[in-house]
């Protein structure tokens, strides 16, 4: 495998880019694949066995790309396919994200973590044993948000459909005596600064993307894997309407591109 070969990486839609923009930023010189499952969306509600058929078809197609390694930039998918995946290429550097329990864990001061993620993360048994390994002294709650990718999916990051939506599942968390927010969808990144404005400053938001960036970087290295060279421009597919994604790619990736069908 040439160490100039790209990076692939998928999500359900375009939550990935969120994961994306830190593997860019932390790794300009590496060529980048990415493919918007944005047909398929949202993972959140389907079945394990659905997104399981998915991540092998996704995956034999960045393969097929010539990919080097994987990146799973959504949650989702990881909790249901990223073991099957890693059986399936043993040989493959493959990285998958879980929500950030342990750095919340550790971060809180209240004692009260919330998590944000969608209805098949926190129905996970992934996602079960990460609270048993990293959360036994402090209070987890989980909230699923179905709708809100949808939302972000639309660009819609600010609305008064997301806006009413988000105020509905923080309020609570809050009133809880929430201090440490965990972002557990790699969609939610992009309403960041929304949940700035309905949430008090004293409250900390996680999210996973940077330490997936890096993480990424330690396997390729140690492969020998890191690209040289000069910096690369990243290619886009999804499994919708391909304009539709090319239509927010300048909002949530920071530049236009061209966006092929799958
Ligand atoms: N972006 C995905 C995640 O990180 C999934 C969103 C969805 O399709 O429900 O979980």
């Amino acid at each position: 495998m040439s160490h100039n070969a790209p990076i692939g990486v998928f999500d359900s839609g375009v939550g990935g880019l969120s994961v994306l923009r830190e593997i860019r930023e932390l790794l300009p010189r590496e060529s980048l694949l990415y493919v918007a499952d944005s047909g398929h969306v949202p993972y959140g509600e389907k079945s394990p066995e659905f997104i399981r058929e998915r991540c092998r078809l996704l995956a034999d197609f960045l393969l097929k790309q010539g990919a080097k390694a994987l990146v799973l930039a959504c949650n989702t998918a990881t909790a249901a396919g990223i073991a099957e995946l890693r059986e399936l290429y043993p040989q493959l550097p493959i990285v998958g994200m879980e929500p950030a329990v342990k750095p919340a864990a550790a971060a809180t001061r209240s004692g009260v973590v919330g998590v944000l993620a969608t209805t098949g993360t926190l129905k996970s048994a992934k996602f079960a044993a990460l609270l048993d390994r990293f959360a036994s002294d402090v209070r987890v709650i989980t909230q699923p948000c179905p709708g809100l990718v949808e939302c972000i999916e639309a660009g819609e990051l600010d609305g008064t459909q997301t806006r009413a939506m988000l105020r509905g599942w923080v309020q609570p968390l809050l009133a809880e005596g929430c201090d440490t927010l965990i972002l557990g969808c790699t969609h939610y990144p992009f309403i960041k600064p929304l949940l700035r404005e309905l949430l008090p400053a004293s409250v900390s938001l996680i999210d996973t993307g940077a330490a997936v960036a890096r993480h990424l970087q330690r396997l390729l290295a140690e492969r020998e894997l890191l690209a040289s060279g000069p910096a690369q421009v990243a290619r886009f597919w999804s499994s919708a309407e391909p304009l539709r994604m090319q239509a927010v790619l300048p909002g949530l990736w920071g530049e236009p591109a061209q966006v092929r069908a799958l």
